[in-house]
């Protein structure tokens, strides 16, 4: 058996899903109950009371085994995967909480209080579980769109916009692609229509298009990677194309997105070794905003402006 193939025991695939409670994690377990040859779903629940109230399907179902954990809190993490045959990561940072948390946030200030810090630390603590205990596990990760280069339009506003967000998803997925892992990171766009410009979404380039993907197509690229060690085997996928999006606009029943059609990269040539810093174009940004205001002002109350110049020198030199 290659590292590249998932390695099936004799009764079958066991498949630990991170955020089985959450909106893809749901269909992920019941498309993964689909399938004969997984034989056990451990899913891993962080509120046993909730799991068991708004689950009762799966409490009562003998092939989904809870695993309680809070992803936040490695001390609560598995010792080891080597059970598994392998991880599908579909959990979501926990929610901003407090507009002192999110003012730390936005100043960069106590890194680990991010909320995506989480998904940082998980991808983190799992490569180094998988590799301490040797285990030949492949890790499919439900990422986010517009992950490939950080000076992207898309890139630079979504990580503006919700405070770092792309780049802690970005470093955790880093520390799977730099691992000897087999892996698939999926990277879905939104679910309900992302209308940006309302233009054709160009290549790689979220601002200038219109891309969507159900959550079910999402949980079946998942399952699909998770069963079978080559599919989508070290790549990392973008899960749209121009012809599923031309099939729903034109004849208004789309063409299904599957492994031919979606767009994949192979990241040993382009994303392993990229030395990718999201500070530089977070701050490059906010810098050129704030010059870009200067000016704006500057050019437009020109004698406002210059008022205001006179007072500051004044009170600088008192
Ligand atoms: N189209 C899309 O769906 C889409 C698009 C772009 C990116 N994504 C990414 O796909 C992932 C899943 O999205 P979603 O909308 O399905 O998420 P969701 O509905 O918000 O579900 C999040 C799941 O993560 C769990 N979770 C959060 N923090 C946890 C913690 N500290 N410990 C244990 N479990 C924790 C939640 O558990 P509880 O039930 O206990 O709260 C829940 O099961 C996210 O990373 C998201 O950014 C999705």
């Amino acid at each position: 058996m290659t590292s590249s193939t998932v390695s099936s025991t004799p009764k079958g695939l066991n498949i630990f899903v991170t955020g089985a409670t959450g909106r893809t994690g749901k269909y992920v377990v019941s498309t993964l109950l689909e399938r004969d040859n997984v034989s056990q779903i451990t899913v891993c629940v962080r509120n046993k009371e909730k799991f068991e109230k708004e689950f009762p399907n799966l409490k009562s179902n003998p092939r989904v085994v809870p695993f309680y954990i809070d992803l936040s809190n490695t001390a609560t993490y598995p010792v080891s995967l080597s059970n598994f045959d392998a991880v599908i990561f579909t959990h979501s940072g926990s929610k901003f909480n407090g507009p002192i948390r999110m003012l730390r946030i936005i100043l960069g200030l106590f890194w680990a209080e991010h909320p995506y810090y989480t998904e940082y630390i998980c991808m983190e603590e799992f490569v180094k579980i998988a590799e301490t205990s040797n285990s030949k596990v492949k890790f499919v990760v439900c990422s986010a769109v517009g992950l490939f280069n950080p000076w992207m339009l898309s890139t630079l506003l979504l990580n503006l916009l919700l405070s770092g967000t792309i780049k802690y998803k970005y470093l955790g997925t880093q520390w799977i692609r730099n691992s000897n892992l087999n892996y698939t990171i999926i990277l879905p766009p939104d679910p309900n229509k992302t209308v940006v410009f309302n233009q054709r979404w160009k290549a790689r380039d979220l601002p200038f298009g219109r891309i969507t993907c159900p959550r079910e197509t999402v949980a079946k690229l998942l399952c699909e990677a998770a069963c079978d060690g080559n599919k989508g085997k070290r790549s990392t996928l973008n899960v749209w194309s121009e012809e599923y999006e031309e099939s729903k606009s034109n004849k208004g029943e789309p063409i299904d997105l599957n492994w031919t059609n979606v767009r994949s990269d192979n990241d040993n040539d382009k994303l392993r070794f990229a030395n990718v810093n999201f500070d530089t174009t977070y701050y490059t940004f906010i810098g050129l905003s704030l010059a870009a205001t200067v000016v704006a002002t500057k050019w437009l109350f020109p004698r406002q402006w210059e008022t205001l110049g006179n007072s500051t020198k004044k009170l600088w030199r008192s």
